[in-house]
């Protein structure tokens, strides 16, 4: 006999992760391979059930309530943060899920537009939220996708399914290798005493939707349309050589980074593995140069904070994280020399640039959680 289910908390609160990833950039819509990790910040949303059926959304950071109406269908439109939770929630509904009536009270510790995937923990926080007051869950992954769909009909980012993954499927003290073609997700421990990774925003707003991001993935899918390839990651080594000269210069690009990124992360998690931290620090400066380079994702700031923690004896490598055109970088530093390496990265950048960048050390944390009030 099944046990009786638990009776559906009337006040709540979800939260969900932030991420940063570790190597593997612009590869998942291209059905390649990353490593990103959950963190320590993330989105909390307070949830109080109502007794009708509407729903409203407010921000502690955001002047505002937002009021859906959950017995009506929710459409695309919004341009704002709500865009967010409203294609969570029409993602519920067409799974013909009945959502009752509730008030969302949202707050962050991560920076809108940093590119620590706020966005994802919102739609995971939301996802999670709503799963709990209908007293049924989808899969981890499920969720993701779910999330992934919203953010593409909502917030018209035609992103891959790397943060939604990350953010949904967080392990503590492991980064999470995807395979973003079969979605099979390898848990790799990373989490040692000797080294930390430090998060620094570069305090330059990053977005997705002016469309750049959406240039570069119809760039890899015209260069893979001209290899004869499905996606890029189906070029072999052999194939590459005989028909990159074919491919428009810019094109030819965009894929050497995306075949090299994919190389790149497998060797990165063989350093975790062996604790090769100068190893792994190479093919984060090897992706950042990458990145700048070849797919043309970075900015003058990111570029500077590269080069500022390249430089500094603590620090095994550095590179942009996420989508890129502002957001933060990581940096895998020597724990012993964490705090001077932060302190003077923090007075180089100040000096240069006039930003006060915020950053912080992160261990790999779990994905969403649930605690009644
Ligand atoms: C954004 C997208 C992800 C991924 C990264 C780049 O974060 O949401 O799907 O493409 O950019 O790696």
């Amino acid at each position: 006999m099944k046990p009786p289910a638990p009776p559906i908390p009337a006040r709540f609160t979800v939260h969900a992760p932030g991420r940063v990833n570790l190597i593997g950039e612009h590869t998942d819509y291209n059905a390649g391979f990353v490593l990103p990790m959950a963190i320590e910040r993330g989105v909390s949303i307070a949830i109080t059930r109502r007794a009708d059926d509407a729903c409203t959304f407010r921000s502690a950071s955001e002047p505002g309530v937002a009021t859906f109406d959950l017995g009506a269908p929710l459409t695309p439109g919004r341009t704002d943060w709500t865009r967010y939770p409203a294609g969570v929630i029409a993602g519920y509904r067409r799974l013909g899920w009945s959502i009752p009536g509730f008030d969302a009270a949202v707050t962050a510790d991560l920076p809108a537009g940093g590119g620590l995937s706020s966005s994802a923990a919102l739609e995971v926080a939301t996802a999670t939220a709503v799963e709990t007051l209908c007293g049924r869950s989808l899969k981890p992954l499920e969720r993701a996708l779910l999330c992934q769909r919203a953010e593409h009909e909502f917030a018209g980012v035609p992103c891959g399914i790397m943060d939604q993954c990350a953010v949904a499927c967080g392990r503590a003290g492991h980064a999470l290798l995807i395979d973003c073609r079969s979605h099979e997700i390898r848990a790799v421990p990373f989490g040692d005493g000797d080294v930390s990774l430090l998060v620094v925003n570069s305090g330059v707003r990053h977005s997705l939707d002016d469309g750049e991001y959406a240039r570069r993935r119809a760039e890899c899918e015209s260069a893979a349309a001209r290899l004869g390839c499905r996606s890029l990651r189906d070029v072999t080594p052999e194939g590459w050589a005989a028909c990159r000269d074919a491919l428009p210069d810019r094109e030819r690009r965009r894929a050497r980074h995306v075949l090299t990124e994919n190389e790149r992360t497998l060797a990165f998690v063989t350093a975790l593995g062996r604790r090769d931290w100068p190893a792994a620090g190479r093919l984060m400066r090897d992706s950042h140069a990458s990145l700048r380079d070849d797919y043309e994702v970075s900015c003058r700031e990111l570029d500077l904070l590269y080069e500022l923690a390249s430089d500094m004896p603590g620090v095994f490598g550095c590179r942009m994280t996420g989508g890129g055109f502002g957001g933060c970088a990581i940096a895998l530093v020597s724990s012993a020399a964490a705090d001077a390496t932060a302190e003077a990265i923090r007075r180089g950048y100040r000096d240069a640039t006039g930003i006060d960048a915020v950053m912080f050390t992160t261990a790999a944390a779990a994905g969403p959680r649930i605690e009644t009030r």
